[in-house]
């Protein structure tokens, strides 16, 4: 592997293989591979600095947050262009921690790219869901959480600002018990919030770490003492200790036990309390994310469950990027490694073509640099040149032929007609629209009526559209007009046209279908979809496209 220390300045010179001489299970037993979900503003970028810092992938406090900053001027679509690659698209960071490989798959910040955040779930083996506490769960989270349910992921819950007044932390976790139907179990417990946050205690140890405000963004002291050190009366009011401890004991009496086999069939989360921006319960949490979190998984394929320890290489593409450096306009498939070591140079076969590729510059991104790589294991990350070969899904392997299970398309929120006002213009139109479809930084419908040939874009937000119109504009010449449809709910009928035309006439909706020629319903807003499924109740609807392998999607 190799590690990214220097990668910030963009130099491969220093980068080190520490995996190097070791076995193959020993490098998968290092692994850990996750992504945060969150709702924008709860920490993020602040936590994922944080736990870079920690790792010694960043040198300076702000290489990240210089990111979120820039984040927030994207409602001007030239600044989009701008920041491709960091602000609005995912990448992977990954760094070296106490002798643990970690890979962080970033996630974009945007909400409207959540659609990535999505398929970014798809190829990681934890969540940590980070939530202001103050706020408690916000619709973002809910969403990302549920795509976390569908693949069964462990969640690791980290409740950010308690250096801010919060909401009482019972009431936190009850909040995830019952609108999740997760089970949580707290790690470490708060004294107190806001300007009364003394800090937490950590249940297995019985320990207290004393919370000591910093300057703003300074690492606060971590002073450590033992529950039962009569040293604690002069750092801790009494009152708020004993609220402390009364809270606990409820937790022990009714709570649930720690149950690492729940954590990891994501029944169960650990749940951490800190404050992101002044440091606080970052390391601790780090450490026991480390201890609980899940090891690189075998993961279901047309050949059952394939071992990470499986001595062939094998792998999938769960995201593609286009023109992530503008200097280069090139396209990056993301490989994640579910299995073997992987080589540069490599020929690998291409599950949906069967062709036999040779992987000659495989890359380990960061953030914006990248480096060629030697080498990379389970869990790791790769980026692939991709000359247009590489969909979304594609399985890499040697040995004998295995294919992964697809990433499925998630419904969208938004709808519009793109209108080509240049009918000369109409290749570059197709071309890009076709690429863009493929890239996955939009999803394609269509009319039922063969003669409206216009496609129609379907995404998660706005700036997603938005994102697309001007890359069709910068990257393929042609200038576009977006028709909005005034639709705001999909979903896919469970057993195609044979079904819907079995219920006749449908009304307060419109048809339309996918690239994979399967009816897709349009709704105005839930009210009119829980009206059809009143009238209908022999119709099975799904938010989630079923996934199809082996079939190729219609181009327009
Ligand atoms: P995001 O990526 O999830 O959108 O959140 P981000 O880290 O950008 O943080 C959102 C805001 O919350 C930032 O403030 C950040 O400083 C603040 N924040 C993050 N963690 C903590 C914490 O533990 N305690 C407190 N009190 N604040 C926290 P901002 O004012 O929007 O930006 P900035 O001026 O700090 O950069």
């Amino acid at each position: 592997m190799t590690s990214v220390q220097s990668s910030f300045n963009g130099s491969s010179d220093a980068l080190e293989n520490t995996d190097s001489g070791i076995s193959l299970a020993e490098a998968v037993n290092r692994r850990r591979n996750f992504a945060i979900i969150s709702h924008p503003d709860a920490g993020k970028t602040t936590l994922t600095e944080k736990l870079l810092l920690y790792g010694g992938a960043i040198q300076q406090a702000g290489a990240v947050k210089a990111r979120g900053e820039q984040r927030k001027v994207t409602s001007d679509w030239m600044e989009i262009e701008k920041q491709r690659g960091i602000s609005i698209t995912s990448t992977v960071l990954q760094f070296e921690y106490q002798k643990n490989i970690i890979n962080l798959l970033d996630t974009p910040g945007h909400q409207d790219f959540s659609e990535d955040t999505y398929r970014t779930l798809a190829a990681a083996d934890n969540a940590v869901m980070l939530e202001d506490a103050a706020k408690g769960l916000e619709p973002q989270t809910r969403k990302l959480f549920e795509v976390c349910r569908m693949r069964k992921i462990p969640i690791f819950t980290f409740f950010n600002k308690m250096d801010r007044p919060g909401q009482d932390p019972l009431t936190l976790l009850d909040e995830i018990e019952a609108e999740l139907g997760l089970k949580t179990w707290a790690v470490n417990w708060p004294i107190g919030s806001g300007d009364f946050f003394r800090g937490v205690i950590d249940r297995r140890n019985q320990e207290v770490f004393l919370f000591k405000r910093a300057d703003r963004g300074r690492q606060a002291t971590e002073i450590c003492l033992k529950l039962d050190d009569p040293e604690l009366g002069n750092h801790v009011e009494k009152d708020l200790l004993d609220k402390a401890l009364e809270e606990l004991e409820l937790l022990d009496a009714v709570g649930s036990d720690l149950d690492l086999e729940m954590v990891h069939s994501g029944d169960l989360t650990p749940v951490f309390f800190g404050s992101a921006m002044t440091n606080f319960g970052v390391r601790p949490f780090l450490n026991t994310f480390l201890e609980m979190a899940q090891r690189p998984i075998a993961r279901t394929s047309s050949q059952g469950l394939v071992d990470p320890i499986k001595s062939d290489f094998t792998g999938f593409v769960f995201k593609l990027q286009a023109n992530m450096d503008p200097r280069h306009r090139d396209r990056v498939a993301f490989i994640r490694v579910c299995s073997g070591r992987f080589e540069k140079d490599m020929s690998v076969r291409h599950a949906r073509t069967g062709k036999s590729i040779r992987l000659s510059r495989p890359q380990k991104i960061f953030g914006q640099d990248r480096a060629v790589v030697d080498d990379a294991y389970p869990g790791d990350v790769i980026g692939l040149n991709n000359p247009g070969m590489f969909a979304i899904g594609d399985t890499l392997y040697t040995g004998s032929r295995v294919e992964y299970e697809g990433i499925p398309c998630f419904s969208p929120e938004i709808f519009s007609w793109l209108r080509n006002p240049n009918p000369s213009a109409f290749k570059n139109f197709r071309k890009g629209v076709n690429e863009l479809r493929e890239e996955g930084a939009v999803q394609i419908l269509y009319d039922t009526d063969q003669s409206k040939r216009d496609p129609i874009l379907a995404a998660v937000g706005q700036l997603q559209l938005e994102v697309v119109q001007h890359r069709l504009q910068n990257e393929y010449g042609v200038e576009t007009r977006l028709e909005p449809m005034g639709f705001q709910v999909a979903r896919w009928v469970d057993g195609g046209w044979a079904s819907l035309e079995k219920i006749g006439r449908v009304f307060n909706c419109k048809t339309v279908q996918d690239s994979w020629m399967r009816p897709v319903l349009l709704f105005k807003n839930d009210w009119n979809l829980n009206q059809l499924l009143e009238d209908h109740p022999e119709i099975k609807l799904s938010s989630v496209a079923p996934v199809i392998s082996g079939v190729e999607p219609i181009n327009l």
